[in-house]
């Protein structure tokens, strides 16, 4: 049992709400963590106001000021690695990431994508469930590996799609339940209990054969 909180350094692009979902569980002594610095490849991030009223360190990374993705990757790298972070968390991080990223770190890398991995990887989620058809959607927390959005899966949580959804309603549906998956997902792996390994996700010690799933109505009651 670690008896420091873990350092981790998060990566957001946008709104920030699943950071402020880390930060608030962290508030409330639920989630052993420190996070070391927030960094954003946009300067109109909302999220960078949300760590800033946290009093966190938050840098802006503009990929605009780099001639290449490996040459923006590489800075960011540098920019993590003085943090030491045993973590990196990306938030809703708009960006593609170098296999040199990726391999570097390589089981301390986490993501969450809105859909029930392997379905709907890459972007505009919402609205390709909706066209086709599907009963059931949610979010998915995994580790990232070279190939998109397809890297081991620590949780996933699933929620109904309902008549006259429209994309913004189901997204707000989804994000309620990655708002309790990714703070989750991090305490886990504060707390030592989940590892990436050649042959998948361990938890406890015990090979996942697939990853647990929370239902969108149940009490959160989960440990
Ligand atoms: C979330 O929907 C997440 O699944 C995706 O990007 C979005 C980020 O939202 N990867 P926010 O910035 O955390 O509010």
């Amino acid at each position: 049992m670690r008896t420091s909180p873990m350092p981790i350094v998060v990566l957001i692009s946008g709104n920030g709400s699943n950071l402020q979902a880390l930060i608030d569980s962290q508030a409330r002594g639920e989630l052993p963590v420190e996070i070391r610095v927030v960094i954003s490849n946009r300067s109109d991030a909302y999220g960078l106001v949300r760590a800033r009223k946290a009093g966190i360190e938050t840098i802006v990374l503009s990929h605009r000021d780099f001639p290449s993705r490996e040459a923006y990757d590489a800075k960011l790298m540098e920019l993590i690695d003085a943090r030491q972070p045993e973590l990196v968390v990306l938030a809703g991080f708009m960006r593609i990431l170098s296999e040199r990223f990726v391999n570097h770190y390589l089981g301390r890398l986490i993501n969450i994508h809105p859909s029930l991995l392997p379905a709907f990887r890459g972007l505009d989620t919402h609205e390709r469930a909706l066209r086709a058809g599907v009963k059931e959607h949610g979010c998915s927390v995994h580790f990232v590996t070279p190939e998109l959005d397809a890297g081991p899966i620590i949780i996933q949580a699933r929620v109904p799609v309902l008549d006259g959804d429209t994309p913004s309603t189901l997204a707000a549906r989804v994000q309620t339940q990655e708002h309790r998956i990714y703070p989750l997902a991090v305490k886990w792996i504060a707390e030592g209990r989940i590892q990436m390994r050649d042959d998948g996700v361990y938890k406890d010690g015990i090979r996942q054969e697939s990853p647990p799933v929370l239902e969108a109505d149940t009490v959160a009651t989960e440990s």
